[in-house]
């Protein structure tokens, strides 16, 4: 490998897991923080919550997951990434974004909807993360040999599908 080639890898896990930690930790600590827009306490202090909340999530933990997957996709190619505990670790990736997408939601909603200021109970919000968040570290760090692991045959040959719509050739 030369050390182009290395410099590369390297260069590109170090964003990859810097921008994780802004990323998972944010998913963590938004559903405390979403906790803490409660009908008792002031509006000044709902204001304060409520914008830095906000501030969080769209100053920092989504720009931080938009860098942690443009940095792990460079990654797939340049360690040739294609093996079974990858694509496991892909449905887990998945519903990390479900759960960020979902945490924004109840961001807009406290923003946009002040005087019901419900979101959901802070322990389903952190277990949606979590969850995915535990499994991507235990697959990625154990690369497990999931050869074993059968799957079926749409997934492993082409549909020969048509798109829906023309292609300019
Ligand atoms: C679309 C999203 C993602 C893609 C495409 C991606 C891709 C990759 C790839 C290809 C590698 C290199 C694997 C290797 O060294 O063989 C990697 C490393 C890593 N990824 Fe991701 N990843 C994504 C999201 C995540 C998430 C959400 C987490 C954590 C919750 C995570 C944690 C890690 C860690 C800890 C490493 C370093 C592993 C090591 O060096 O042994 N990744 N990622």
């Amino acid at each position: 490998m030369s050390d182009l080639y290395s410099g590369l890898i390297t260069l590109f896990k170090s964003a990859h897991i810097a921008a994780l930690l802004l990323w998972c930790g944010g998913l963590l600590v938004l559903p405390l923080m979403l906790s803490r827009h409660d009908p008792a306490v002031t509006p000044e202090d709902y204001k304060r919550i409520r914008r830095a909340t906000h501030t969080t999530y769209a100053i920092v933990v989504t720009p931080a997951a938009i860098i942690a997957v443009v940095a792990g996709t460079w990654l797939i190619f340049l360690t040739e990434a294609f093996v079974p505990w990858f694509y496991a670790k892909l449905v887990f990736v998945a519903a990390l974004a479900a759960a960020h997408a979902w945490i924004g939601h109840q961001v807009v909603q406290v923003a946009e909807k002040p005087d019901e200021r419900k979101t959901a109970p802070a322990f389903i919000t952190l277990a949606a993360a979590m969850v995915p968040i535990v499994s991507i570290l235990f697959l990625v760090l154990g690369k497990p040999d999931l050869s074993g692991v059968t799957l079926p045959d749409w997934l492993l040959s082409p549909r020969n599908g048509q798109l829906p719509f023309d292609v300019p050739k």
